[in-house]
């Protein structure tokens, strides 16, 4: 019998047992809430990108369902062959305006939407610069482009201005951050990073996965936030977080819309969006327009938790959104965080290397609008015991 050619990957699991860095998948047996049960154990949730509660809203469950009687539940094809239906082209329209931009296109997810367009922009005679945070799609689209990679340090807008004044003038460049970092919870230094772009002539691009619905005007995203509309070239939002169903969009120009029809492979190479997400997409940008107060309870549910981690004396790094780290040090610290607080009825996530870095692992936690105040309180009871039992506080 032959021996197994994948062995090696058994050794690399081992290794991470040894670690204590070996990961269960956790169950959702309910709705995705912020009370809800995983591995059937009731717990607060601050795991989820939920951020709106909008994965179980009346609205968009209903338009949901009547996109399913009215199309069925699959495309059956790409967009560019015979995957395109009416209300693909209405989402994006509705996106397109809720942005201010002039043209929007929707990939299948976040993920997609970024790898595919910088991966279809560039070539290998371009240079992308980026910060080092910025989130692995972005990282794989640049690898994918053959471009050359330049990375400055987090938010180094001085760094990242010295990188692209030492590189010929005629090289096209690509100048791109997240607009919220997801495993910080800080924002991306966008007003001065734009004033370098239009210094330098490079294209502005913006990640704005965890600020799609979070910040801005209606959850327009941090151009809206800073005030920089018309200065950043490539918006890319995500349907899959606060938007609560799933898929991506870039928002730009109608050039740069039309070449990506035509040249970004998820777009061309992967069947579309099932009509219930894309009815539900739609149905979120209607609950942004007219439930603005929802996302007004998303900041005061963050103000509240960030306070209450911070007075415990926790190490919550440099965050300014609704994600806020809990920094324990080493990787098994965090996961044994982690794990103590489940056990106590709390779910927050252990993140640690290669996601972060070594001496930086944590857990992360995300507030939603939807967490009552006792949930929150709660869940700060929990920490403050699990804190002082592992001596981070
Ligand atoms: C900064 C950032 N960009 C992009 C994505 C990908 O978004 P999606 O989940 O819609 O694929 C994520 C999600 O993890 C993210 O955190």
């Amino acid at each position: 019998m032959r021996s197994d050619p994948l062995a090696f990957l058994g050794h690399e699991l081992d290794s991470l047992r040894e670690q204590k860095l070996f990961r269960h998948l956790r169950i959702l047996e309910d709705e995705q809430r912020a009370h809800t049960t995983f591995d059937h154990k009731s717990v607060v949730n601050l795991s989820s990108n939920n951020y709106l509660g909008l994965t179980t809203h009346p609205k968009l469950r209903q338009r949901a369902l009547e996109a399913v009687e009215r199309y069925g539940v699959g495309t059956g094809s790409v967009r560019t062959i015979a995957g395109t239906m009416d209300i693909h082209m209405e989402l994006e329209q509705k996106l397109a305006e809720f942005k201010k931009v002039e043209k929007v296109v929707v990939f299948q997810s976040g993920f997609a939407a970024n790898a595919g367009t910088v991966s279809a922009i560039l070539t290998k005679e371009d240079v992308v610069i980026s910060d080092e945070l910025n989130h692995a799609s972005i990282i794989d689209g640049c690898r994918l482009s053959r471009a050359t990679i330049k990375v400055f340090p987090h938010k180094d807008v001085d760094a990242a201005r010295r990188l692209i004044k030492a590189l010929p003038a005629e090289q096209r460049k690509l100048l791109i951050t997240d607009g919220v970092f997801s495993m910080d919870g800080d924002l991306g230094a966008l007003p001065d990073l734009c004033n370098v772009a239009e210094e330098t002539g490079c294209i502005m691009m913006v990640d704005d996965a965890h600020a799609s619905g979070v910040f801005g005007t209606n959850g327009r995203g941090t151009v809206d936030h800073f005030g920089v509309h018309g200065r950043v070239d490539i918006q890319v939002g995500t349907l899959s977080k606060a938007v609560g169903a799933l898929g991506g969009y870039v928002a730009g120009n109608t050039n740069l819309i039309e070449f990506l029809y035509h040249r970004a492979r998820p777009f061309l190479f992967s069947t579309s969006h099932p009509p219930a997400v894309v009815a539900a997409c739609m149905a979120a940008v209607d609950v942004l327009l007219e439930e603005p107060e929802i996302i007004e309870r998303l900041w005061d549910n963050t103000r509240f938790f960030k306070e209450g981690l911070q007075r415990l004396g926790f190490n919550t790094g440099l965050s300014e959104s609704p994600i806020t780290p809990v920094i324990a040090g080493e990787g098994a610290k965090a996961m044994e965080l982690s794990d103590r607080l489940f056990a106590r009825g709390v779910f927050a996530q252990g993140i640690a290397y290669p996601t972060v870095a070594r001496d930086k692992a944590r857990v992360r936690t995300i507030v939603t609008a939807t967490h009552t105040r006792e949930d929150l309180q709660y869940a700060l009871d929990a920490f403050a015991t699990v804190g002082r039992d592992l001596g981070l506080i």
